[in-house]
C-alpha cells in the first residue's frame, strides 16, 4: 500500500509528463473530489492550471465564499469565477418536476462553463480539462446497474466537437476516503475536504415546488443550522449526508411570535449509507433534533414546523427529489 504523499508524488509526476508546457482547465463545483484534483494539478504546473467555478446559486450557505476565498487562499490556484445565478433561475422559473429541474441545471451548466472555457482557451490555449473522476465513477460508467440512476445525473461532460479537450484525471483509481486523505495532505480547509456529497442541481431538488430567490433563502437558512448543530454535535463523520427539504407548496398553521402564523415545514432526512445505493435514516439523538427544530422555528421565519423523515432507502430516495 502506498502512503499519501507517494500517490501525490507519483501523481505529480504523472501530470508533468502528460501536461508539458500546455495550459490545464479545470471546473470546480464546491465538492471533494474537483477540489483535490485541481490541488493535485496545481502542485504538479501551477499556474498552467486555470480554474473555473460556475456558481449557479444553488449551493447551501457560504458554500461560493469556501471556494472562491478559502480554497484559493489555501491552493493559490487561478480561478476564475462566473456568477450566474440570474440565469439559472430564470430559466428554473416555473418548473416544478424534478426530472426538469436537473435538465435545466445541467444544460445551463454546460453552456456557461463552455463559455467560460472559451475565455480561458482564448487567452490561453488550453489543451487539457481535469476531471474529478473516482474509480467507483469509473466502474460505474462502465456499465452499472442500480437505483442511482433512476435519477438523470448530470455532472458527466457534453462539451461541443469543437471544445474538445484532453483528459486529466488523477483520481481514477481512488475512492472517496483515500481522496479526502489526499486533500487533507495538500493542506486544503477541513470543509471542504470533509464535505458530504451534495448532488450537482443543488438546492433546486431540495425545494418541492417552484424554486425561487425567496425560497432558496428560507431553505439556505434552515440548512445553515441543521449543519451547525451537526457540526457541533460532533455528528458529520457518522452521517452520509442530511438533505434539508423545503416544501414549499404545503402550508401549515403555526403559533409563533405575536400569534398565528402560515408557515412552511422543513424536512430533514439525515441518512446513514456507504454508497448511497441503499441507506438507512439515522437515529440522531432526541436532543440534537430538539436543538435544530427550536433554532429553525425561532430564527427562521417562514418555517413553522420541522420534521424528520424517517424512511429507508428503498423505497425512499436519499433526495425527496
Ligand atoms: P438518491 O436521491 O437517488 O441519491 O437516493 C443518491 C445520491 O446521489 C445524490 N444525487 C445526485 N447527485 N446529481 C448529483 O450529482 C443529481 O442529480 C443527484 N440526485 C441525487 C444524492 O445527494 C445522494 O448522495
Amino acid at each position: 500500500t502506498w502512503t499519501n504523499e507517494e500517490i501525490i508524488d507519483e501523481q505529480v509526476r504523472a501530470i508533468r509528463k502528460q501536461v508539458g508546457d500546455k495550459q490545464v482547465i479545470c471546473g470546480l463545483s464546491g465538492g471533494v473530489d474537483s477540489a483535490v484534483a485541481a490541488a493535485l494539478v496545481h502542485k504538479a504546473v501551477g499556474d498552467q492550471l486555470t480554474c473555473v467555478f460556475v456558481d449557479h446559486g444553488l449551493l447551501r450557505a457560504g458554500e461560493a465564499e469556501q471556494v472562491e476565498q478559502d480554497y484559493v487562499a489555501a491552493t493559490g490556484i487561478k480561478l476564475k469565477v462566473v456568477d450566474a445565478t440570474d440565469r439559472f433561475l430564470d430559466a428554473l422559473a416555473g418548473v416544478t418536476d424534478p426530472e426538469q429541474k436537473r435538465k435545466i441545471v445541467g444544460r445551463e451548466f454546460i453552456r456557461v462553463f463552455e463559455q467560460a472555457a472559451r475565455e480561458v482557451a482564448a487567452e490561453h490555449d488550453v489543451e487539457f480539462l481535469v476531471q474529478g473522476t473516482l474509480y467507483p465513477d469509473v466502474v460505474e460508467s462502465g456499465g452499472g446497474t442500480g437505483t442511482a440512476n433512476i435519477k438523470s445525473h448530470h455532472n458527466v461532460g457534453g462539451l461541443p466537437e469543437d471544445l474538445k479537450f484532453t483528459l486529466i484525471e488523477p483520481l481514477r483509481t481512488l475512492f472517496k476516503d483515500e481522496v479526502r486523505a489526499i486533500g487533507t495532505a495538500l493542506g486544503l480547509p477541513e470543509e471542504i475536504v470533509q464535505r458530504h456529497p451534495f448532488p450537482g442541481p443543488g438546492l433546486s431538488i431540495r425545494i418541492i415546488g417552484e424554486v425561487t430567490r425567496d425560497r432558496l433563502e428560507v431553505l439556505r437558512a434552515a440548512d445553515r443550522i441543521a449543519r451547525e448543530e451537526l457540526t457541533a454535535a460532533g455528528l458529520d463523520r457518522q452521517i452520509w449526508q442530511v438533505p434539508v427539504v423545503l416544501l414549499a407548496d404545503v402550508r401549515s398553521v403555526g403559533v409563533q411570535g405575536d400569534g398565528r402564523t402560515y408557515g412552511h415545514p422543513i424536512v430533514l432526512r439525515p441518512v446513514s449509507s456507504e454508497d448511497a445505493m441503499t441507506a438507512d435514516w439515522s437515529r440522531l439523538s432526541y436532543d440534537v433534533l430538539a436543538r435544530i427544530s427550536t433554532r429553525i422555528t425561532n430564527e427562521v421565519p417562514e418555517v413553522n414546523r420541522v420534521v424528520l423523515d424517517i424512511t429507508s432507502k428503498p423505497p425512499g430516495t436519499i433526495e425527496w427529489e
